[in-house]
């Protein structure tokens, strides 16, 4: 089996700093990056910053620095935020890298001996907001501008020579991949806008523009730059170091598994990016997953709609793992999602400081004042002991799949049923009224132990940092999280000692309680 696993997030623009739907882009992807490191994978988690194009060159213009040294500082404020985020990316990259630009330059000198590329002239719609070229009928008329109809932006109208990638040649190539590899593009509800897309006929794509500089030159031609989308999707090829595909990251990572995008930038990954690399030979990744957007009231939260939730402000008011638990449960996975301060805070109380915090905090106390502190090493599992532990054990294969189809809403329950289930046990048990009868006192606190073990393996990819701080009990440290290891049910060492731990989760007060 192949135990190496390659996910990436977009590379978010440095034309603002970020904000909550780059952060929910970067922690889902290290949620599944975290997942598949315990259960065994070798994983290559990238991220970085789309810094070419006409709109970066415009933002620095506006600020009046130069583009690099625009991008420089926010690029920056990623690479931080990644930290804020605590994510586990192993690669950060920049597209204004050198090692981006050589791997730029060779996919288009492939594409070019291939005959995909010739030079003609571009006449249509541009935005530059979005980086993309719309045709007639992908544009409206507001308030005396035209501007594209999916994304509201406005867009000028382009007159200039330009190189062309033979897209229209690639339109049943696509159509055949997308119907042999039914999971490529996912969910499967954004299959459809695509292949309609398609079918209603690929234009070729305009893939250099003349009249600013900044981005990657064409060879051979240095009066053009390399179409910003054409540049920032190569990033998931150089960071492997291609076109040294001999080299080990690109052997062992290539094709990627996932693609985690958000719908807004399906067409560029599900089907411009499979055409270049058809063009250019190059396997295809094997999937391409468009999450949906978080919405503040009913809109997209956006720069220009000002109405944005800064993940800094939100963590340093909450923490980061209430947030990452906040967004990975409450938003649907593939669905939009509304969120807002008050249901941060319910989930905060609920699940976090209630049912898990409470019950570590509890099953702790007990041991400590009645087992010792140690863990129980007289044990006899009865049904209803087993029936909980089971759970697991049973599902292991089940939860491994869900997660391989990105079924993250499967996940996120399994643990809130298996919360309560733990907290009922230990509540329908009662060991305080078991002092008379030692043997079942201590199966029911091994069992509840067992179980806050087994919850906290499978809360790490959402909070790791809580999870590890509750696996202190049982002096747990991160490289022992083996997911594997929840079909055991004797994993914990009896009679070692258990450890007090820190209050996991402060409950909020609210205004209206
Ligand atoms: N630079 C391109 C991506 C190039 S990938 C080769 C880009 N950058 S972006 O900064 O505008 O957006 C990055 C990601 O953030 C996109 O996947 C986009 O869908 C996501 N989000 C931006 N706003 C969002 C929300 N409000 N909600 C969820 N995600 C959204 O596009």
């Amino acid at each position: 089996m192949n135990k190496n696993f390659y996910i990436t997030t977009p590379i978010y623009y440095p034309s603002a700093k970020p904000h909550m739907g780059h952060a929910y882009s970067s922690i889902i992807a290290d949620f599944f990056a975290r997942f598949k490191r315990i259960d065994g994978f070798n994983v290559n988690f990238l991220t970085g910053t789309d810094e070419h194009g006409l709109k970066i060159q415009r933002a620095a213009e506006d600020k009046k620095i130069e583009p690099l040294k625009f991008c420089d500082e926010i690029s920056q404020t990623f690479r931080d935020l990644s930290k804020t985020l605590n994510l586990t990316n192993t690669d950060f990259i920049r597209t204004t890298e050198k090692r981006h630009k050589l791997s730029v330059e060779a996919l288009w000198k492939e594409l070019k001996k291939n005959g995909e590329i010739y030079l003609s002239k571009y006449s249509g719609w541009y935005s530059v907001s979005d980086e993309a070229f719309y045709s007639d009928n992908e544009i409206e008329d507001f308030e005396g501008n035209k501007q594209a109809i999916t994304s509201k932006s406005k867009v000028e109208w382009v007159d200039e020579e330009s190189y062309f990638f033979r897209l229209s040649k690639w339109e049943k190539p696509l159509l055949d991949y997308y119907n042999n590899n039914p999971d490529f593009i996912s969910p499967s509800s954004r299959k459809n806008e695509v292949i309609s897309f398609v079918k209603s006929g690929l234009k070729d794509l305009s893939v250099s523009r003349k009249s600013f500089s900044w981005g990657i030159k064409v060879p051979d031609d240095k009066d053009h730059v390399i179409y910003v989308w054409l540049d920032a999707l190569t990033n998931y090829l150089s960071a492997i170091n291609y076109p040294n595909t001999d080299d080990s990251l690109y052997q062992k990572f290539w094709p990627a598994n996932i693609h985690l995008i958000g719908k807004d930038i399906l067409r560029f990954h599900a089907i411009y990016w499979p055409a270049f690399l058809l063009a250019a030979k190059i396997p295809l990744p094997k999937k391409v997953y468009g999450h949906g957007w978080i919405l503040s009231g009913e809109e997209k939260m956006s720069k220009s709609k000002g109405n944005i939730l800064d993940p800094i402000e939100i963590v340093n008011q909450y923490g980061i793992d209430p947030l990452r638990y906040y967004l990975i449960k409450e938003v649907s996975f593939g669905n939009d999602g509304n969120i807002s301060q008050e249901r941060l805070e319910d989930c905060i109380n609920s699940d976090l400081a209630n049912n898990f915090g409470n019950l570590c905090q509890r099953v702790t106390a007990f041991t400590i004042k009645n087992c010792d502190s140690k863990i129980p090493s007289q044990v006899r599992f009865e049904n209803e002991d087993l029936k909980i532990l089971d759970n697991f054990k049973l599902n292991l294969d089940l939860i491994r799949k869900k997660i391989d189809n990105q079924d993250i809403n499967f996940y996120i329950d399994f643990i809130v049923n298996s919360l309560f289930e733990a907290n009922k046990y230990f509540n329908d048990q009662e060991p305080w009224n078991k002092k008379e009868d030692l043997l079942r006192l201590n199966t029911i606190i091994y069992t509840t132990l067992e179980i806050v073990r087994k919850i906290s393996f499978m809360l790490y990819p959402i909070i790791p940092e809580s999870a590890l701080k509750a696996l202190k009990i049982f002096q747990i440290n991160e490289k022992q999280i083996e997911f594997a290891t929840l079909e055991n049910h004797n994993y914990l060492k009896k009679n070692s000692n258990i450890k007090k731990i820190e209050i996991l989760f402060k409950k909020i007060e609210k205004k209206n309680d």
